[in-house]
């Protein structure tokens, strides 16, 4: 991690979460110390319905995300929601390309790439999810695999301020199995040398994210690879003792 980026943990809700448990936010704010928040910025993304007491509870102190947005800002598209609605509800962020809506739902790159031209045009900052299958890491074509996502879906005119990328390799995500550090190490720097490519110095502002199973237990080493920072977090980010235990890897 160099001094110039500052960490960012980042919490996926997924399709989880009700009204109830709005509170776990609450406590998120409640936990994030001014030591903590000295060091690092913290995101929560919820399911959408939640955007909004979300918002409220997290007090400008977490920002909060949404998981998905549409490419265009409004129209006619049953059931989508664009930046622009999801600004307003109080969001600053967006998941963009997770590897469950590229599987669910089909998303190419060419996809993810306009969805993130369409969060920045809603004043939304762009995470930019890529990660290799088993099958491609088996191969030994993770770097390629994970340097042409960033490739096709990182829209040109990304910056340091618009813009942050989370590998997520696809086998690691729910199943409690993690790369090791220098495996990470690894697909971020190379994540990093196509940013340096396509975006010169702007490259090193660029903050890349590490997600699959982090977990307070594994956190630390995960956070502490080169070219790491920051994480984003699925199951252990429902839960504000766990969420909080991550951050305070950082510590
Ligand atoms: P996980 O999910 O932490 O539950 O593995 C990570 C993610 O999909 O963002």
């Amino acid at each position: 991690m160099s001094a110039a980026r500052r960490p960012l943990v980042a919490g996926n809700w997924k399709m989880n979460g009700l009204k109830a448990s709005v509170g776990e936010i609450g406590a998120m704010v409640r936990g994030f110390d001014a030591a903590l928040a000295a060091k690092i910025d913290l995101l929560i993304c919820p399911p959408a319905t939640l955007i909004g007491q979300a918002a409220a509870a997290a007090e400008g102190k977490i920002a909060v995300g949404a998981q998905d947005c549409h490419t265009k800002e409004k129209g006619a598209h049953t059931g989508d929601l664009s930046a622009q609605m999801l600004a307003d509800a109080g969001a600053t962020a967006v998941l963009l390309g997770h590897s469950e809506r590229r599987a669910d739902h089909g998303e190419s790159d060419a996809t993810v790439r306009a969805k993130a031209e369409a969060a920045w045009r809603g004043g939304l900052l762009a995470v930019i999810c890529v990660g290799e299958s088993a099958d491609q890491r088996k191969a030994g074509q993770h770097k390629d695999v994970v340097a042409a996502q960033v490739q096709a879906s990182v829209p040109d005119n990304a910056t340091a301020e618009n813009t942050v990328i989370a590998y997520e390799p696809i086998w690691a995500i729910g199943t409690g199995l993690v790369p090791t550090p220098a495996d990470v190490a690894e697909v971020h720097g190379a994540i990093r040398a196509v940013l340096a490519q396509r975006f010169g110095a702007t490259a090193q502002g660029m903050r890349i994210l590490y997600g699959g199973s982090v977990k307070p237990d594994n956190a630390k080493a995960l956070l502490g690879a080169t070219d790491v920072d920051g994480a984003l977090v699925g199951g252990a980010s429902l839960k504000a003792d766990d969420f909080l235990a991550i951050a305070r890897a950082y510590l």
